[in-house]
Formats: structure tokens, sequence, C-alpha cells
């Protein structure tokens, strides 16, 4: 893989400035943050009001802990409009993400917002080692999926062509790939694995690919699936962070020479890890859920907001921002079976060891009596389809899981093609269990 290290003339000065110069500047917008989510937002004026606390009372970052919580609640509680910060007329855009039940969320920007989400997607795509000039096909949802369009318009700010193509329409995708030779893709992981299969399906050696770097992100992805798809393409895979409440897609993107966890763009966001239980703020490189408060925008403010994604937070290595772990799940698709906790990336590093499996599962809770069980679901590889080939790979993976997962798990190996395809956010786990 070639070398994809940005000049460093090149990244915004805020990027590698000192901590004291980040962590003043984060103090000076907090403050405003603040005060501008209580003087404009009925709910914060009388949450704030309700716990005793008022913005005039952060005199240092540490006192945002004396803040309550923001929930994905609150914003259906407030559904459609009920926690923009400006009146509707200065909302330029709004993107809506659907949750698995009720109503979807919604959230809204000012032209400040828009131009702030494109230069942060800008600095990403640097991060990721593209540049001015460069083309990139973004396989994103357009629509109000904050995927799309909020790479969309990074990749303009960046001075890069953009080749909206969106998501879905695998042949096609494969057809401008190739025809079109882009030196990066933005799409999910999971579905970056259904265009490489497609690459199979036409005969095409994904390796002569004129992809140099993807920048992969809206789902969990482990390590094991990075090294999978770099083999596969000959090319860089890095990690793009964002949830649409604090923004979309570029919240935290990794960077390239380093790979080491997406870097936060504190500038803009500061974030926090709690225990999940106690809401307790927790120190540096601890396990925990992390909480995101937004520092300049004005169309949503956020202040404290909880994401349910379980990371920790690490320290600055290619940047002096702080970086994320890769995140281990979120604690809404924790699976607790028999008393342990699973989730479903850890099933996927476990998959991606046995040599004769596709990369592509799917795990089913079912109910074996009063309990609960999970039902693995694999393929094998096109190449590995005889009776003996498939029993190893059943005993091989249940023993793994059983020695490092530590659950049992039923697994069922399939014919090539038989597992669900992503095409967009995969879905993990189907949860066929009987209620009541
Ligand atoms: O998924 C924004 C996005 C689009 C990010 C494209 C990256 C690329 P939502 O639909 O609101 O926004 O979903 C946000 O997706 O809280 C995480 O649980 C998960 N997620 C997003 N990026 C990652 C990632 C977009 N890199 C939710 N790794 C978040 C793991 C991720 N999970």
């Amino acid at each position: 893989m070639i070398d994809l290290t940005p000049n460093r003339s090149d990244l915004d000065p805020i990027e590698i400035a000192s901590i004291d110069e980040i962590r003043s500047l984060q103090l000076e917008r907090l403050k405003w943050s603040l005060r501008h989510a209580y003087d404009n937002v009925a709910m914060y004026k009388a949450r704030f009001d309700a716990a005793g606390v008022h913005p005039d009372d952060l005199q240092e970052l540490s006192d945002l802990a004396k803040f309550p919580f923001t929930t994905k609640g609150d914003l259906r509680d407030a559904y459609p409009f009920g926690m923009f910060a400006v009146p509707r007329e200065q909302i330029l855009r709004v993107h809506a993400s659907s949750g698995t039940t009720g109503k979807p969320t919604v959230v809204g920007y000012t032209q400040k917002d828009i131009d702030t989400w494109a230069d942060l997607l800008a600095r990403s795509l640097r991060a990721s080692g593209l540049r001015r000039g460069d083309m990139v096909h973004n396989a994103y949802g357009y629509g109000l999926f904050t995927g799309g369009l909020g790479a969309h318009y990074g990749i303009e700010r960046l001075g890069a062509t953009v080749v909206p193509m969106s998501g879905g329409q695998t042949e096609k995708q494969v057809t401008l790939i190739e025809d079109f030779r882009p030196d990066g893709i933005m799409v999910t992981p999971s579905y970056m694995l259904n265009i490489l299969e497609q690459y199979h399906r036409m005969g095409i050696d994904p390796r002569s690919s004129s992809l140099k770097v993807g920048v992969f992100g809206a789902e969990p992805w482990t390590d094991a699936m990075r090294r999978e798809v770099e083999a596969a393409f000959d090319m860089h895979a890095v990690d793009i962070y964002g949830l649409s409440e604090i923004m979309g897609p570029g919240v935290a993107n990794e960077c390239v020479e380093t790979k080491d966890g997406p870097v936060i763009w504190e500038d803009h966001f500061l974030p926090e890890i709690i225990d999940p239980e106690t809401g307790a703020v927790l120190p540096d490189g601890e396990l925990g859920e992390l909480v995101f408060t937004t520092l300049t925008k004005e169309g949503l403010p956020m202040v404290r907001y909880r994401t349910r994604d379980l990371t920790r937070l690490l320290p600055g290595t290619a940047r002096s921002m702080r970086r994320m772990a890769k995140i281990t799940g979120r604690s809404d698709d924790m699976i607790i079976l028999r008393g342990v906790n699973v989730f479903p990336s850890q099933i996927e590093e476990q998959m991606l060891t046995v040599e004769a499996l596709a990369p592509y599962y799917q795990i089913e809770l079912y109910s074996k009596g009063r309990m609960d069980a999970m039902r693995i679901h694999v393929e094998v590889l096109p190449a590995a389809t005889a009776p003996e080939q498939r029993e190893a790979c059943t005993k091989q993976l249940a023993k793994r899981i059983k020695d490092i997962v530590g659950i049992s798990a039923e697994i069922s190996v399939g014919e090539p093609g038989s597992v669900e395809r992503s095409q967009g956010k995969a879905r993990r786990v189907v949860d066929n269990r009987e209620k009541g």
C-alpha cells in the first residue's frame, strides 16, 4: 500500500496545536454553547433549572459534570423540531435517523452548521489520506440519512471530485469504480464486502482497482475486518465515526498514518466517558459510554448527549486531539447470553480467523426451552463447500467462540450467498426469541 500521510502544512493548525490551546478554546466555546442552549431551548432551561445549575456555573471544563444528560428520548419527545435553538427559517436542512422503534430522530442545521460539517468532513478525508484533486466514490446512502449528503459536501469542500453514487445497485457500483477510477471510496464496511463479492462475480481482480483508501463507518467493524478489506483491495481502510444528533459523519476520523482509532475533532465536540450505570465521569483510558457536548452548533446544540456507544478516550498521536478506541458496540446491541455479555464485534473477530469462511455473518437469538440461545449464521467460501470442510469450520468456530468469547453458540454454516447481505448498515442480530 502506498504512503498517503498528509503534509503537516495542509492540516488545520488546531489539529496540531498544544493541549493548552485546545482546552482554552473548548472552554470559551463551551460557555457559549451552554448559554445558547439555555437561552433558546425550553427543554434545556427546564432541565438546568431543575438540576439547580446555570451556564454561569461553568468555570472550567470539568464543571460540565454538574449539568444533566440529554438522551435520544428527549429528541423524540421534542419531535420534530422542539429542540431547535433557532427559528425554523434559519434551518437550511434537516436529516432524520430511523431508530428501531417509534418516531425518527430529527436534526437540523443552520448555514454555519452546514459549513462546519463540510470543513470537518474535509479534514476527516485529509486525515484518511485524500487530497484536493482526488476522486471519491460516495456509496453512503443519500437522503434523510446523514451519511450520503454529509460525505458529499465534505468531498467537495476538500476540492476533490465526488461521484454521488449512493447505496444499492451493486453491479453499477463496480462498473463505475472500474470506469471512473476513483482514488477513494466512502461506504459502510459491510456494504464494501458486498462490493467485493460483486468484483469476484464479475471476474475482476479487486486488487487491480484504482482505490487507494476506503473511509468506512456508520456501524461497528473490527481490526480483523480492516485487514480483510485492506488485503482484498490492496488499499488503506480507515474508520470514520459520527452520529446524526451531534452532526453526522466526521465527528471523529482515523489518521491513515497511524490507524489507531478515530481522532475526535475536539475543537467542535467535547467528549466524556461515563459509567453507563451511574453516570459518573470516568478517567481517560477507561471503557464506558461516550457522551458529547457540541461546542459550536447553532441549530441543535447538544449538552452531554449520551451516544450509547461504548469506547475509551486515548491520548493524541498523529494529532494533538484525543482519539477514541474502535467502538466495541452499543450498549443497546449488547447481548446478554446466560449472564455473559457479548457484542457482535466479538463474533466477527472470531469468524474472520476461520479461513474457509466468507466474511458475512448474522446472529440469531432464539428460545431453547426456557433459555435464550444463539445461532451464528456464516457461510463457506465457494472453494470450501465439501462436507468435511464445512464440518471443520463449524467445529473451529464453535471452539473459538467457546474459548475466547466464553459462550456456547450453535454454528450454522450455509452455502455461499446464504447469509443476508448488507445494503448499508448491516443487521447483525435477529431476535427470534419467544416473547413473554
Ligand atoms: O451513521 C453517521 C455516519 C455516516 C458515520 C457515515 C460514519 C459514516 P447515525 O445514523 O445517526 O449516523 O448512526 C450513528 O452509528 O452512534 C454508532 O453507534 C454507529 N457508528 C457510526 N460510525 C461508527 C463507526 C451515522 N465508525 C451511530 N464505528 C453511532 C462504529 C459507528 N459505530
